[in-house]
């Protein structure tokens, strides 16, 4: 389906779908880089969410989007430059990211010294989306580059070479994960230089919605209960009576998908969410949650049509 009328649907507000569609139409897509505007195999669900992403990104702003684990923080990346029809540059940050992995490196083309640009400068010249992947596992310092064309400059300087202006049809979006291992804050210099969307875990609806799309034949009402459990895990979390290690929803959509295979739910809950904890009282607190809502021999022929 076309994100467009997926987005009708959702009830996001046809003014900002027009701008959508009039940004499409002043920015043709793609160029030599058609081939990287995404086509998403899973939709991002959150009105509001989408709301405010888009209206960020038509304000010519740059979106950091931060939050838990699997709270769809690179689904919604994917998604957003499939609907502004945007081609992709991703970069996973990591301790040793540096200016010439984001901008580019001098290379030899046999004859001479080249230019041999990285995606901040392919994303920049082409009009892309750039996403920042994990953006907090990185050096502060080694991200200073990145400032003039983050902000009202949007230039990128090479030394030794031309300086590339950010094609106006560019954005960069950010995601990180406060607390994960490895991670640190970011400096005031970044973060004043996007506007920062704070991802909520999905909602009980939503989630209706992304089992019956991504699990075709699904029922409803066994399904519904995985809704509840994942609800419940999540107040769980919040309450801190549990951590949030095993409040995971890939894990829960893996564990469907292992139901779908054969394998009973008691199994399939404890490999893809129980065992996330490595603390045996809080396992024992876990399963007692799943076992109120999934029965254990739950299979295929349960879950599945
Ligand atoms: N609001 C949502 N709408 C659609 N899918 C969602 C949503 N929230 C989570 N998901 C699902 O959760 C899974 C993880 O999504 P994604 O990889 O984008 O998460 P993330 O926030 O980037 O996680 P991490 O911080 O671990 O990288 C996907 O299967 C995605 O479909
Ligand atoms: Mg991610």
């Amino acid at each position: 389906m076309d994100l467009l009328s997926f987005l009708t649907q959702e009830g996001i507000s046809p003014d900002l779908l027009g701008e959508v569609s009039a940004f499409r139409t002043e920015h043709p897509a793609g160029g030599d880089y058609a081939e990287r505007i995404p086509e998403p195999a899973y939709l991002y669900y959150g009105r509001e969410i989408w709301e405010k992403a888009l209206a960020a990104l038509l304000a010519g702003g740059n979106l950091l989007l931060a939050g838990p684990k699997a709270t769809g923080k690179n689904v919604l990346a994917e998604n957003l430059a499939a609907v502004f029809q945007r081609p992709l540059w991703n970069v996973s940050f990591h301790i040793n990211t540096d200016a010439a992995s984001l901008i580019g490196t001098d290379s030899y083309d046999g004859e001479k010294v080249v230019f041999r640009p990285g995606p901040v400068a392919l994303s920049a010249g082409y009009g892309g989306f750039c996403i920042f992947d994990e953006i907090n596992m990185a050096k502060n310092e080694a991200l200073a580059v990145l400032h003039s064309a983050l902000d009202f400059r949007r230039v990128i300087e090479v030394p030794g070479y031309d300086r590339i202006t950010v094609d106006p049809g560019a954005r960069f979006i950010a995601t990180m994960n406060y607390g994960y291992a490895g991670t640190r804050d970011l400096n005031e210099a970044l973060s004043s230089r996007f506007m920062i969307l704070s991802m909520p875990s999905i909602a009980k609806t939503d989630l209706e919605r992304l089992l019956s799309r991504s699990f075709p034949g699904i029922r409803p009402q066994p399904a519904g209960q995985f809704c509840l459990l994942f609800e419940e895990l999540d107040k769980k979390a919040g309450h801190q009576e549990i951590s949030e290690r095993a409040l995971d929803l890939r894990g829960m959509l893996d564990a469907i998908g292992l139901i779908q295979k054969g394998i009973r739910a008691g199994d399939a809950l404890e490999m893809c969410i129980v065992n996330k904890s490595f603390d045996q009282y809080e396992q024992e607190l876990i399963r007692d949650v799943i076992k109120s809502r999934i029965p254990a021999e739950l299979g295929r022929k349960e879950l599945f049509e």
